[in-house]
């Protein structure tokens, strides 16, 4: 391997990379391997690069492919898992990016709990498309619109073509740009770094190289990863993500992260965490900015300094960079009023994050609301029992202002892998059902979704959740101040349609979606993989 065997007295490190080609999101990921294992070289210690699989949600949104989504979550924080056992690495640095990748390594770090640091590969950059900035939400909203007959098919292809520009994740707030500000939040990453954007190459490579070095300084005997994803650490990094209006997807990777690190931690906890924090940033989907201005304006810095000073967040928790929290962002810009605001003036004066419960979910359904004001509806079921069967009947026009529309058996057992709705509630936006029609699902949605949109509800139909019990016509009725999601039944109605109820076959009976199925647990809990 070319190694001089009188460097091997120095720290081992491992680089986990989530490279792939596939994807604009992770492109970058070997150049910042490259760097990192330079500086941690030239720090005296030995790099050893490896590398997992990703998958891009925006490529495989709407299609089947978008089953291997949340599964890849697993198999990436395997993937690191087992390389990090079977080395035995001093230390490890992991790169991350699309959306599954950065809770999939805080997965696999709180299992081996070793010196680890993590850096994000950074956001894209914005489109610019008649004289707007663009991203992927702009064009997923321009396919439903084509779709719904609305717009021509010469102006999606246009946009198309100018909202991703370069290298990147997402380049709204979306779960991956949500995921880099909790990183932070938790102290296992740079403060500032993650959000350089992945199209300014050398600013990142210097991350990578701070990165490298780093992990090599910690690798003898500096902090442990659990030392940055104990309660307090995933506490303030909910408060991150509330505070800058992040994506549902959030608490679904937070939970999962408490399980692996062996911190008890609810969604309950979560979700009341978010209520009491005030939204300090105007990003989109539910605000005005994208991550490259956000991190112009001092980012997650200035969100958590910000945060510290009003009391939302423990400053006093360590960082891997040294220091704590407090002491890491005491020189961050202060808020602009624009981009970030104060705690004392916020954007919003409380996250948008939310649980219902109700006899249509007694584990629990999660709303983000985003893009609309609606906080009630009630109106007559759509039951579909896929995706695919919605979006059509979306597309085709046979969805009437008012309706609530249910998507079942898209759970996390049901899918398999709880796909993201984002192709069905961009046509619901682009049919101009927006501000009318509310959805209900055991799925889950992106970042990106707009709209009155129920997910993550458990128990999920496939596992005899009333979701399996509706029928159309019945009346169901979302209420955000309540906090209730209920079906106008009666217990003994739902328990004599569930007597009779008999769960659909699996889609898949083999290969990794049937062991993913057998083994899933509840979305309200994580989804994580009972042992
Ligand atoms: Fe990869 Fe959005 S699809 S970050």
């Amino acid at each position: 391997m070319g190694i001089d065997p009188a460097r091997l007295d120095g720290p081992i490190v491992g680089i986990a990379s989530t490279w792939t080609g596939t994807m604009p999101c992770n492109l970058n990921q070997r150049d910042l391997s490259d760097s990192a294992a330079h500086a941690i070289h030239a720090a005296g210690g030995v790099p050893l690069p490896f590398n997992t699989i990703a998958v891009s949600d925006n490529q495989s949104q709407g299609t089947p492919g978008m089953r291997a989504s949340l599964i890849s979550r697993e198999v990436i924080a395997d993937s690191i898992e087992l390389m990090v056992h079977a080395h035995d690495f001093d230390a490890v640095v992991c790169l991350v990016g699309c959306d599954k990748t950065v809770p999939a390594a805080l997965m696999a770090l709180a299992r081996v709990d070793k010196p680890a640091v993590v850096l994000y590969g950074g956001p894209m950059r914005a489109g610019r498309w008649r004289g707007s900035d663009v991203t992927i939400q702009h064009v997923w909203e321009a396919v439903g619109a084509v779709e719904c007959g609305v717009a021509p098919r010469e102006e999606l292809d246009e946009l198309e073509s100018r909202a991703c520009p370069g290298p990147g994740a997402c380049a709204g707030h979306f779960t991956a740009n949500t995921m880099a500000v909790a990183l932070e939040c938790l102290g296992i990453a740079v403060v500032g770094d993650g959000l350089i954007a992945a199209g300014a190459a050398a600013e990142k490579a210097a991350a990578a190289e701070r990165a490298g070095r780093l992990a090599v300084s910690v690798a003898a005997d500096g902090p442990t990863a659990r030392t940055f994803l104990d309660r307090r650490a995933l506490r303030n990094a909910m408060a991150g993500v509330a505070a800058t209006g992040g994506s549902s997807n959030a608490l679904l990777h937070l939970l999962a992260i408490a399980h692996d690190a062996g911190v008890r931690l609810t969604l309950n906890d979560l979700v009341a965490l978010a209520a009491r924090t005030p939204v300090i940033a105007s990003l989109a989907p539910s605000g005005a900015w994208l991550a490259e201005d956000f991190h112009r304006k001092g980012g997650t810095a200035a969100v958590c300094a910000e945060l510290i000073r009003a009391g939302h967040l423990d400053g006093a928790a360590p960082t891997v960079q040294g220091g704590t929290l407090a002491q890491v962002t005491a020189e961050a810009p202060v808020p602009d009023g624009e981009v970030v605001f104060t705690a004392a003036q916020p954007f919003k004066p409380s996250g948008q994050l939310f649980v219902l419960r109700g006899n249509l979910a007694p584990d629990g359904a999660v709303v983000k609301l985003a893009g609309t004001e609606r906080t009630r509806q009630t109106g007559p079921a759509r039951v579909f029992d896929s995706e695919e069967a919605c979006a059509e009947a979306v597309r085709s026009g046979q969805v009437r202002p008012g309706a609530v529309l249910v998507i079942r058996y898209e759970g996390p057992a049901g899918g398999p892998g709880m796909r993201e709705m984002l192709s069905v509630t961009s046509s619901v936006v682009g049919a101009g059902l927006g501000e009318s029609v509310a959805l209900v699902t055991d799925g889950r949605f992106s970042g990106a979704t707009r709209g009155l949109m129920v997910g993550h509800v458990a128990p999920e139909a496939a596992r005899g959740g009333p979701l399996a019990a509706l029928r159309d016509g019945d009346t169901v009725t979302i209420d955000m101040d309540a906090g209730t999601l209920d079906v106008a039944l009666t217990d003994d109605d739902l328990a004599e349609r569930l007597a009779a109820w008999t769960p659909p076959a699996p889609r898949y009976d083999f290969g990794v979606f049937a062991r993913y199925r057998a083994c899933v647990g509840s979305a309200s809990e994580g989804a994580v993989l009972k042992a």
